[in-house]
């Protein structure tokens, strides 16, 4: 008899299976950190809820359902409504699945049994929901440790589990979240695989529409094929945030993309583009920036200002390792920028004084760079026991001050903005605006910005880069022309407007 494959998700031949024992992994990794903490009683047990539909307001319409993201890191289970229990002492996980009404198979398809999610999420055991309480009462914890913790980037509280019951039980919430949160900023070398995948379908993405961008296109186009892309290519049913298609001076707005502002610009000759796009794959996210013009030609301004940034990224990528500071890594980027700028003649003085007083953030009002996992700002960045945030301005805006370690993923995106509303403040603050040559800023009023966003590993001795874009002008420029012999018509759109 040959021995039964290892379950894993996968969306056909070309997308990453991903074995069920990446999920394991995890909960072993969890019940060793929870053995080690003396503050855990024997015969303790971790409960997470999993994330549940939601619909649209009050309509039936139910938005996809995405895991709630701890959850997928101890589960993998892509159905809403669940439990699921680990048992601290033996390792023992089991799922709760909602017992579906008969309705079901008519609506939304094949009732499965518990066997069936058994062997689909290689637990050691599944129940219903509804039995949660009396399977549990049966098991007879000393503790059920529940979830609860402030997302530092959201400024939300986790979904802590509830059910009916579970007054019957001693809880407590206060050390499971520091304990998950802690493993989830280390990427297991099998979540480091998916984290790579990822990567590289949206890097794909971005490339092909490198290849395919037009002037007169619209933004939301280039979100659509984008979405597209790592979609049929990758497998991504989801994006990782909105997708931010940014062109022209909208690119000077960090998180331009949004309902208010939604992509609905004419991209123009000439504009520069600003795409910050990232797909995601089995609840892993990708966060990549790529910055050019939308005509494939960078102009003499577009050239310095992109070189300028690209000095920077590569300095951080440079210096990246264990040990180092994220802070150290922002403020390297800050300085490299305002040398070029300063070379430029767009800024004169002392780079020093103008570190002092923070200058950098006018250009580069966020952070260096972020945590990513399952969520793209992914948790652990101010993790008890961790460095404070800093009060700085640009500092402030960091999400994490952490000192690097192996297995950590962030992003790496340095950039540089002409936000008018900032920066006409800006010339009326005699700090600021003793460093400033107003004139030749002035020229860039319209010119919006540039970012350069990469997803990196840390490594034992250095980093890994898990995005693969071109990067220096002479490749973005060889590969949009390429794109314009490949596809001598990019795009072909019938109108589908009645003729007046
Ligand atoms: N795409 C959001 C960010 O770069 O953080
Ligand atoms: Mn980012
Ligand atoms: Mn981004």
């Amino acid at each position: 008899m040959s021995a039964k494959a290892e379950p894993v998700y996968c969306l056909g031949e070309q997308t990453l299976p991903v074995p069920m024992s990446l999920f394991a992994h995890n909960r072993k990794r969890l019940c060793k950190a929870l053995k080690g903490n003396s503050d855990v009683s024997e015969k303790s047990i971790v409960l997470l809820q999993g994330g549940d539909e939601i619909s649209q307001d009050s309509t039936d319409v139910d938005l996809i359902f995405r895991q709630e993201s701890y959850f997928q890191w101890c589960f993998g289970v892509t159905e809403p409504g669940c439990y699921g229990v680990i048992d601290i002492d033996s390792g023992k996980a089991t799922l709760f699945m909602p017992k579906l009404p008969d309705s079901y198979k008519v609506w939304l398809g094949e009732i499965y049994s518990l066997g069936h999610f058994k062997a689909k999420y290689a637990v050691e055991d599944v129940q219903y929901t509804a039995d949660v309480a009396e399977i549990l009462k049966a098991a007879s914890p000393s503790t059920l440790l529940t979830l609860r913790g402030l997302n530092t980037d959201s400024g939300k509280m986790t979904k802590e589990a509830v059910f009916d019951g579970i007054s019957g039980f001693k809880v407590n919430n206060t050390l499971l979240h520091k304990e998950i949160t802690a493993l989830r900023v280390i990427k297991s070398a099998q979540e480091l695989e998916v984290l790579r995948y990822v990567s590289k379908v949206s890097s794909e993405a971005h490339m092909e529409l490198m290849r395919r961008i037009r002037p007169g296109w619209m933004e939301y186009q280039a979100e659509s094929l984008f979405k597209h892309h790592v979609y049929l290519h990758g497998g991504c049913r989801h994006v990782a945030y909105t997708c931010i298609g940014a062109t022209g001076e909208n690119c000077a707005i960090l998180h331009y993309g949004h309902a208010g502002a939604p992509n609905d610009k004419k991209i123009n000759n000439g504009d520069m583009c600003l795409f910050d796009m990232g797909g995601e794959y089995y609840c892993y996210a990708s966060d990549i920036t790529c910055s050019y013009p939308v005509n494939g030609k960078f102009t003499d301004d577009q050239k310095k200002i992109y070189n300028a940034v690209l000095k920077a990224s590569r300095a951080v990528h440079k210096a990246l390792k264990p040990g180092v500071s994220w802070v150290d890594m922002h403020l390297l980027a800050d300085r490299v920028q305002l040398e070029e700028l300063v070379k430029m003649g767009l800024i004169h003085g002392d780079v020093e004084q103008m570190m002092k007083v923070r200058l950098g953030s006018l250009f580069m009002p966020h952070g260096l760079g972020h945590l990513m996992g399952h969520d793209v700002h992914d948790v652990g960045g101010y993790l008890e026991g961790t460095p404070e945030r800093r009060t700085e301005p640009g500092l402030r805006s960091l999400r994490t001050a952490r000192t690097m370690e192996e297995g950590m993923v962030l992003t790496v995106e340095p950039g540089i903005y002409f936000n008018w509303a900032v920066m006409a403040e800006a010339f009326d603050n005699p700090d600021w605006s003793c460093f400033l040559n107003r004139e030749a800023i002035e020229r860039f009023q319209n010119f919006g910005g540039v970012r350069i966003e990469d997803d990196v590993a840390i490594t034992a001795d250095g980093m890994e880069m898990l995005t693969c874009v071109p990067r220096d002008v002479e490749e973005i420029e060889k590969l949009m022309e390429e794109g314009r012999t490949k596809y001598e018509k990019s795009l072909e759109l019938g109108s589908l407007v009645p003729a007046k």
